[in-house]
């Protein structure tokens, strides 16, 4: 089975909103035929993104949000609140809102499942920690937080979720797993799925993506495209990113 590749922009808690038009402008003008491509901003950068998008191949991602449909959850947003203004996804579960903002696997199969309900596409990131993978713990946690997360949820929205492998000692860093450690969990994280759903599932590396490690990375049979950090952060290197994706 042939899936496009799918690569995304991880811009964390960067970029005002004033920043964020034109640097969508430019980018979304240029986005190659062959991937689908995407910006994960921050909840004050959507609206700007959305407009500068529109018309573009490009989508525009939040970067959390809360499971609940309204209520009393000072600081939070829903998934109605961003499909209003015209928002295509979330990205859930990146390490960063596990690590700093005690974000669970429970939450997380709630966020997936409301996500999905709502009509957002989904980038869930999952990924072990330096400490985990040194004690052999590395598939046993992709497996809790993959079949946590998608528990109860039908197969064709299975099918349709990005799953984003991003072990957390190659964020940021500058370490990036091999291209044979990076496809090893993501054959494995591939096969936690049923047969019909494992084949569709999209799943990016992220971790120190950079344009001149890119193409071996996304040369690999089951790295379907990054979840990119540091290098979405100026329009060259994302865009020479996209361009090594096969
Ligand atoms: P990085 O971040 O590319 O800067 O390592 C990736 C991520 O955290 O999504």
């Amino acid at each position: 089975m042939s899936r496009r590749p799918f690569v995304a922009g991880n811009w964390k808690m960067h970029k005002t909103s004033s920043e964020a038009g034109p640097f969508v402008r430019d980018l979304a003008g240029r986005v190659p035929g062959h991937v689908d491509a995407a910006v994960c901003v921050p909840f004050t950068d959507l609206a700007a993104a959305v407009e500068a998008a529109a018309g573009s191949a490009l989508k525009v991602y939040a970067q959390n949000m809360h499971q609940a449909e309204q209520g009393a959850f000072t600081g939070e947003v829903s998934a109605a609140m961003l499909l209003d203004l015209g928002v295509d996804g979330v990205l859930i579960g990146h390490s960063e809102r596990r690590q700093y903002f005690a974000e669970t696997d429970e939450a997380l199969q709630a966020k997936l499942a409301a996500a999905h309900a709502a009509g957002l596409d989904v980038i869930l990131a999952v990924g072990e920690t330096e400490a985990e993978r040194e004690s052999g713990q590395t598939e046993a946690v992709l497996r809790r937080q993959v079949e946590t997360a998608f528990a109860g949820l039908a197969e064709d929205a299975a099918a349709a979720t990005t799953v984003a492998y991003e072990p957390v000692w190659a964020i940021g860093t500058g370490k990036t797993a091999t291209p044979e450690m990076a496809q090893a969990a993501h054959a494995f994280i591939r096969g936690l799925f049923p047969a019909g759903v494992g084949d569709r599932v999209r799943i990016q590396y992220g971790g120190s993506m950079k344009p001149d490690n890119a193409a071996q990375l996304l040369a690999q049979p089951d790295i379907d495209g990054g979840l990119i950090g540091g290098a979405s952060l100026e329009v060259e290197p994302f865009l020479a990113i996209l361009a090594a994706a096969p």
